[in-house]
């Protein structure tokens, strides 16, 4: 398998990663009894345990690729980018991070932060387009924050204040993990660690306290530029039964 594909939207590499993605979340938020009675944990009684290590196996394998070609590149640069600064620190002696522990780690990256994001997104326009008339605010928005001619960057997001409203009201309605607070009712210690209390749950699509989502600011700016390059630059509507099949006959050609 070739890790340079994987650059490519349309790879078969990029493609099948994004469905092994989306196989370890159904798992995850699929009920499995040795959760709730441990004793059963070794039978494996439904089998989510096999299934989860060979669909955590492939993504491995492709991130362990990916790692080998870059160890193998002579040009690579310190800080070029967070797998060159990895590895760099990988290389320092004594270093307490290794390969394998990169590779752990871009793992949770991966798993936690592809799917979370792109159904953020698809809801965000779902919702929009049930609601013309907030569809219709926000390009307004859109088009009075950005220069004509010009593609929304970064920098934009700030001024795009409705937009940050309708992400976050989306945010409320769809949170893509629910039920995943972890409240304690007292501040507490485990091996001299303090787990504070949190009593802030008026916004919680990212978790509370801790162990709330820590990939926040990364979201915030991925879910703003992705919706705000689409809306700017494409006309959406809901599309009638005639140009819905004329898409599916041109799909099947
Ligand atoms: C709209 C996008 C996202 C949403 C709604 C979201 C939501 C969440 C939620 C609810 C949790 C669980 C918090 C808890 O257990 O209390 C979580 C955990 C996590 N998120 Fe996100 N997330 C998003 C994007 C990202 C991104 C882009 C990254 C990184 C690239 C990321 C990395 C993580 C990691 C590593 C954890 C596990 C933290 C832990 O268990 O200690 N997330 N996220």
């Amino acid at each position: 398998m070739s890790c340079c594909t994987f650059l490519s939207y349309s790879s078969g590499v990029s493609q099948k990663f994004r469905s092994v993605i989306s196989c370890v979340l159904a798992e995850a938020s699929k009920p499995n009894i040795p959760d709730y009675y441990p004793i059963l944990r070794r039978l494996d009684p439904q089998g989510a345990r096999r299934r989860m290590q060979k669909y955590y196996q492939m993504l491995i394998d492709v991130f362990d690729c990916i790692i080998e070609e870059r160890v193998q590149r002579v040009d690579s640069i310190e800080g070029s980018d967070v797998l060159d600064s990895f590895l760099h620190i990988t290389r320092k002696e004594n270093s307490e991070l290794t390969r394998h522990d990169v590779v752990h780690l871009f793992l949770d990256l991966f798993v936690a932060g592809l799917d979370t994001t792109s159904a953020t997104v698809e809801w965000v326009i779902t919702e929009l387009l049930c609601n013309p008339e907030k569809l219709l605010k926000t390009k307004k928005e859109l088009e009075q924050v950005l220069s004509q001619d010009e593609e929304p960057n970064d920098s934009d997001i700030s001024k795009l204040t409705y937009l940050q409203a309708v992400v976050k009201e989306t945010l409320r309605l769809h949170p893509t993990a629910p039920i995943l607070v972890h409240k304690s009712m007292d501040d507490i210690d485990i091996c001299g660690f303090k787990d504070f209390r949190v009593d802030d749950f008026g916004f919680i699509p990212f978790g509370s306290g801790r162990r709330m989502c820590p990939g926040v600011p990364l979201a915030n700016r991925i879910v703003h530029s992705m919706l705000a390059s689409m809306l700017y630059l494409f006309d959406w509507k809901v599309a009638d039964d005639d140009e819905i099949l004329a898409l599916q006959e041109r799909l099947a050609a």
